[in-house]
C-alpha cells in the first residue's frame, strides 16, 4: 500500500493507494469517529460493493443511501434524498458520509456532508479511474446546474481516501479512457517526463495492468495532493488543474449531462487548449500533435462534437468558474509539462479555435 497526504494544516488527509484495500475494516475504521455512518453510492455500484463495504463496517450502526446513476442526476433533486435519508434516521453531527462510486457520487455526498448539520465528516472510496486521480482528491464537492456544470457547490475536504484499484476490473473500457484523460492532463501540465512515461505505457494502462495503473494513479494523486496543498481554494495555481475543462464543461452541458463522460470532454477540451496554445505561438505543432495523439491513443474523442457552434462555446463558457470580473481566463500551455492560467490571449485566437480551425 502507498500512502500520500493531502498537507493542509489542522485537514491534512491520507490518501491510501492499492490492490485489496476494502478486504480488512482498520482503514476505514481508523477514520470513523462515531457510532452511525451513511455510505452514499449508486445503483451502479451497489450491487458490485456495498456489501463489501458495509462488512467493513459491522461494528458500527450503518445506513446506506442508493441514488440512481449517473450525471444526469448529480442535481439537487438526488442529493435531497440523502438529508431525507439521514434525517429520517435520526443521523447526529458525529455521523461519517462515505462516498461510495464515481466522481459523481463522491461531488454530491462531499457536498452533502459539507451542508448536513452544518458539516459532517466524510471519507472518499473512490471506484472510477476518474475519481481515484482526481475528483477524491481536493476537496471540490457539488451539483450540476442547468445553465452551468458543478455551478453549485462547496471546498469541503473529507477525512481520508481509500482508492482500491481492485474496484477498477469491473469498470467499463469507456469509463477507463475517461479516467486517462485527467491523468494525461496531470503531464501536460505539470510533468512532461510523466507525459513520456504514458505514451511508452498507453497499451497496458488501458489493460488496467497492475503495477502501471497503480504507479499512474499514485503520480496523478501526487500531483493533484501537491497543488492543492499549494492553493486550496483556487486563488492561483489550483486552476491548472482544469486544462482542458473550461472547453469540456461546455461539451458536457450542451450534449445534455452524461451524453459526452466528463473525461471524453476534457479529451477534446485538451485537445482545443493545446490547438490555440499552438495558435498563440506559445507551443509549437509538433508538440501539439504529441499531445493530441497521446490523447486519442487513450480512446478519446480529439474534436469537439460537430453540432457545437462557437456561440454555442462562448455562451456556456461565459458562465465558467474561471471567468473573473467578466473576463474568462483559460488554462493554456507555455510547453507541454508547463500550464499557465490567463486571459491575456489574442481573441482571435480563442475564436479560430471554435471555429475548429486546427492547426
Ligand atoms: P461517474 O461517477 O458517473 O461514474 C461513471 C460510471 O461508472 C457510473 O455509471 C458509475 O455507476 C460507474 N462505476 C463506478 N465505479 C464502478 C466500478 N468500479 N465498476 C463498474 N462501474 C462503476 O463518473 P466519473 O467519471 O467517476 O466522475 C465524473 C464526475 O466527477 C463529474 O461529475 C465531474 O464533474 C466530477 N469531477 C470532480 C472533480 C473534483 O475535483 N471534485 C474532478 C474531476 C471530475
Ligand atoms: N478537478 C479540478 C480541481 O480539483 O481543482
Amino acid at each position: 500500500m502507498q500512502r500520500l497526504t493531502v498537507e493542509l494544516d489542522e485537514r491534512s488527509y491520507p490518501i491510501y493507494i492499492g490492490e485489496g484495500l476494502l478486504q480488512s475494516p482498520e482503514l476505514l475504521l481508523g477514520h470513523v469517529a462515531g457510532r452511525q455512518v451513511c455510505i452514499v453510492t449508486d445503483d451502479t455500484v451497489a450491487p458490485l460493493y456495498l456489501d463489501q463495504v458495509r462488512g467493513l463496517l459491522s461494528s458500527r450502526d450503518v445506513l446506506s443511501v442508493v441514488l440512481p446513476t449517473g450525471e444526469a442526476y448529480k442535481n439537487w433533486a438526488t442529493l435531497q434524498q440523502i438529508f431525507d435519508s439521514l434525517l429520517e434516521h435520526r443521523h447526529d453531527r458525529r455521523t461519517t458520509l462515505i462516498a461510495l462510486g464515481g466522481g459523481v457520487i463522491g461531488d454530491m455526498t462531499g457536498f452533502a456532508a459539507a451542508c448536513y448539520q452544518r458539516g459532517v465528516d466524510f471519507i472518499q472510496i473512490p471506484t472510477t479511474l476518474l475519481s481515484q486521480v482526481d475528483s477524491s482528491v481536493g476537496g471540490k464537492t457539488g451539483i450540476n446546474h442547468p445553465a452551468g456544470k458543478n455551478m453549485i457547490g462547496a471546498f469541503y475536504q473529507p477525512k481520508a481516501v481509500l482508492i482500491d484499484t481492485a474496484t477498477l476490473r469491473t469498470l467499463p473500457d469507456r469509463e477507463v479512457s475517461a479516467g486517462l484523460a485527467e491523468i494525461i492532463k496531470y503531464g501536460l501540465i505539470r510533468d512532461a517526463g510523466f507525459l513520456d512515461w504514458l505514451e511508452s505505457n498507453m497499451t497496458s494502462l488501458r489493460a488496467l495492468d497492475s503495477a502501471p495503473i497503480t504507479q499512474a494513479i499514485a503520480r496523478s494523486c501526487a500531483i493533484k495532493a501537491e497543488v492543492v496543498g499549494a492553493d486550496e481554494r483556487e486563488g492561483g495555481v489550483r486552476a491548472i488543474l482544469n486544462l482542458g475543462h473550461t472547453f469540456g464543461h461546455a461539451i458536457e452541458a450542451h450534449q445534455g449531462y452524461g451524453t459526452w463522460l466528463h473525461g471524453e470532454a476534457v479529451g477534446a477540451g485538451m485537445t482545443m487548449a493545446l490547438a490555440m496554445s499552438v495558435r498563440l505561438g506559445w507551443i509549437d505543432e509538433a508538440a501539439c500533435q504529441r499531445g493530441v495523439s497521446i490523447i486519442r491513443s487513450a480512446g478519446l474523442p480529439v474534436s469537439p462534437p460537430d453540432t457545437m457552434q462557437p456561440d454555442d462555446f462562448l455562451r456556456l463558457m461565459a458562465v465558467d468558474k474561471k471567468v473573473l470580473d467578466g473576463q474568462l481566463r483559460l488554462v493554456l500551455l507555455r510547453a507541454l509539462g508547463d500550464a499557465t492560467v490567463t486571459a491575456d490571449y489574442d481573441s482571435e485566437a480563442l475564436n479560430d479555435t471554435l471555429r475548429k480551425e486546427y492547426p
